[in-house]
């Protein structure tokens, strides 16, 4: 049986079908994810078929040329171990190449890992996802509501710890979810941290959080969860920031499952990794 990957569009049968796997695999994307990343990258979110029928998923997120992530990359059950996950992976991996990117990269499930591995991603440290509810907190003054005047200073902070600019992700995240944006200055006004959030089917996921101090990540984590009150919250974090997790602790977060981050080549641009305190998202780095 023939299988191709073609590209995937706004159309609502390729979007109905992006969801029904998503849902299939009980991850926390809306619609809304999926739009988003056909907007950033067109031409970089891919569906397989197999005589006609569409069987599995994959996009990428380009970040300039630097780097980009690979994600979303779900398979029909019933249609595992035939070289369709691999299909996938190579058109994204194609994608990444025509558009010169330097480091691909990606966050993967143990079930991705040993593919990845196989395509010759390298390892680069495990992650894992937490889960727990927002609260009723008192933050710092230093921190306040994102505003568009912002935006420039934070993708700057932004793009150092990150490791490259991604002004489309933050002002889309601001832009969507402004109740849940926020920004910290330090006593000069300059940018120390920000974290922005976004609904999710089963939880708000909170990302990208970032911040220069540990300090200054807890106010930002007591904003957040002030503004979620009881509802279910989840966030992805590095192992390699060695903050996050006395303080995902403190405030009752636990271990939902693991991920793997890994990239592809030499991994030039790694950013400040101990200034992450929650991704943007595991399909999406
Ligand atoms: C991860 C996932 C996408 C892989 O899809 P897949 O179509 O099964 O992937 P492939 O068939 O290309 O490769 C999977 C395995 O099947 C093997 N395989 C491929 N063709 C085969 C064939 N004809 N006969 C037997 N085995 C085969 C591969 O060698 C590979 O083996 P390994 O796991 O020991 O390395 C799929 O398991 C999935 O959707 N999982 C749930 C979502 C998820 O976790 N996605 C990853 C996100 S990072």
């Amino acid at each position: 049986m023939a299988t191709t990957v073609r590209v995937m569009t706004k159309n609502q049968r390729d979007v109905d079908f992006a969801m029904k796997m998503k849902n299939h695999v009980k991850w926390n994307q809306i619609q809304a994810d999926w739009v988003r990343f056909m907007d950033f990258d067109p031409e970089g979110c891919f569906i397989a078929e197999m005589d006609g029928q569409m069987i599995g998923t994959g996009t990428v997120t380009t970040y300039g040329d630097k780097v980009a992530w690979i994600g979303m990359i779900i398979v029909d059950e019933n249609y595992r171990r035939h070289g369709i996950g691999r299909a996938i992976m190579l058109a994204c991996m194609d994608y990444c190449k025509r558009k010169k990117i330097e480091v691909p990269k990606l966050d993967a499930t143990p079930l991705g890992n040993k593919l990845y591995l196989t395509l010759g991603f390298v390892e680069e440290f495990l992650m894992d996802r937490r889960e727990g509810r927002g609260g009723s907190f008192e933050y710092a003054k230093s921190v306040r509501k994102f505003e568009k005047k912002d935006l420039d200073d934070v993708v700057k902070f932004d793009a150092a710890c990150f490791g490259a600019p991604r002004p489309h992700i933050i002002e889309r995240f601001v832009g969507e979810y402004p109740e849940i944006a926020f920004v910290s200055r330090d006593g000069d006004g300059r940018i120390d941290g920000f974290l922005a959030g976004r609904k999710g089917l089963n939880a708000w996921q909170i990302g990208p959080w970032v911040a220069s101090s540990n300090t200054t990540g807890e106010e930002l984590f007591k904003a957040g969860l002030n503004f979620l009150g009881d509802q279910p919250v989840f966030f992805d974090i590095v192992a390699v920031n060695k903050s996050i997790l006395p303080l995902v602790c403190k405030y009752g977060f636990k271990h939902q499952r693991p991920f793997v981050r890994m990239y592809l080549g030499e991994n030039k641009y790694p950013g400040i990794l101990e200034n992450i305190y929650a991704i943007s998202g595991v399909e999406k780095g």
